[in-house]
């Protein structure tokens, strides 16, 4: 996948098969990508591996794909935990934890794999300014942001974010993919922490957070509000539920560094849930799951 050639599908390594990584994954093989995902360790590998297939599987189920595409989709992953894997990949995306300097540490060893220097290395994260990413590579104008929003295979944006540093053929490249391979609506935002969508959105499920917080609302109501009154698809409590307690406060700890503003702190109630492993979907958020 070279800013010249302009290949159309790329093979796509994907670095972590977590929520967004499956996901990411999905898309990318259903696109008609041969990829490879890599995580840390058999478990996880095994993890993401049998999200992917449930997702599959949903999608059959509701006639979204047919049992033949699902066969050819999924003859297109594989998984794994040796990071090598990358080294022929065009377009390499990493969707791991949002942990600066567990990411900045995996650009510089994806760098070092990834043979071809004309290669795209794509970070899904959701709120870290991407010239630090850049930065830990020795190309960091192949470098750039492909932010996938969860579920991945039902939301059809991409965010896409270009650093000072990033060669315009490479955001065409990956514009191109995105849209053109992918199907996805691709819009642009700036390097700065949260991009467009989560500078906007974290504000506002951390307001929702602060107002069960201090006892204005129930959690019921809250989301009710906006669903009913609002025709939002969920409320922001159950959306923070499923993006993750820990991711969400990531990113607003990534937007209160960058802006220093108020909005972004995060409540002490999101601080202690997290600290109580109380996460979200995975078990229990502001909701209960079975
Ligand atoms: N994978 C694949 N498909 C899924 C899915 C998943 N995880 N979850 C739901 N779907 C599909 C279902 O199969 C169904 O398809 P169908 O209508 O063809 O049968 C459709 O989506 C609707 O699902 P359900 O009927 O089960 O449930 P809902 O109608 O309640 O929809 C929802 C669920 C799609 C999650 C919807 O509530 C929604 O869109 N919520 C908002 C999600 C959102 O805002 N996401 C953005 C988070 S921010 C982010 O990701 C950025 C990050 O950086 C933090």
């Amino acid at each position: 996948m070279t800013a010249t050639t302009h290949a159309r599908t790329p093979s796509v390594g994907i670095l972590g098969c977590g929520l967004m990584g499956a996901g990411i994954a999905e898309v990318c093989a259903r696109a008609g990508a041969d990829v490879t995902i890599v995580e840390n360790d058999e478990p996880a590998a095994t993890a993401g591996r049998r999200r992917v297939e449930k997702s599959l599987d949903r999608a059959v189920a509701s006639g979204k794909l047919t049992e033949a595409d699902r066969t050819v989709a999924w003859s297109r992953l594989q998984f794994g935990t040796d990071w090598d894997a990358f080294a022929d990949r065009q377009l390499v995306i990493e969707a791991i934890p949002e942990i600066a300097d567990v990411k900045v540490e995996a650009f510089r060893r994806i760098d070092a794999i990834v043979s071809s220097s004309e290669s795209i290395l794509a970070s899904n994260t959701s709120s870290i300014p991407i010239m630090r990413l850049a930065v830990a590579t020795q190309r960091p104008e192949n470098v750039l942001g492909l932010h996938f929003f969860n579920p991945v295979p039902v939301l059809p944006l991409v965010e896409l974010v270009t650093s000072l540093l990033t060669a315009d053929g490479t955001a065409t490249t990956a514009e191109r993919f995105a849209r053109e391979v992918l199907g996805k609506k691709v819009i642009h935002s700036q390097d700065r922490a949260g991009f467009i969508v989560n500078a906007l959105l974290v504000p506002y499920l951390l307001s929702a957070v602060r107002m069960l917080e201090s006892g204005f609302a129930t959690a019921n109501d809250v989301d009710a509000g906006m669903v009913e009154g609002c025709a939002h698809p969920m409320g922001p409590l159950h959306l923070t539920d499923l993006i993750g307690l820990d991711t969400t406060l990531a990113v607003a700890e990534s937007l209160y560094q960058e802006f220093k503003e108020q909005l972004y702190a995060p409540p002490p109630m999101l601080l202690r849930m997290v600290e109580a492993g109380l996460l979200g979907r995975t078990g229990r958020g502001f909701f209960e799951y079975a």
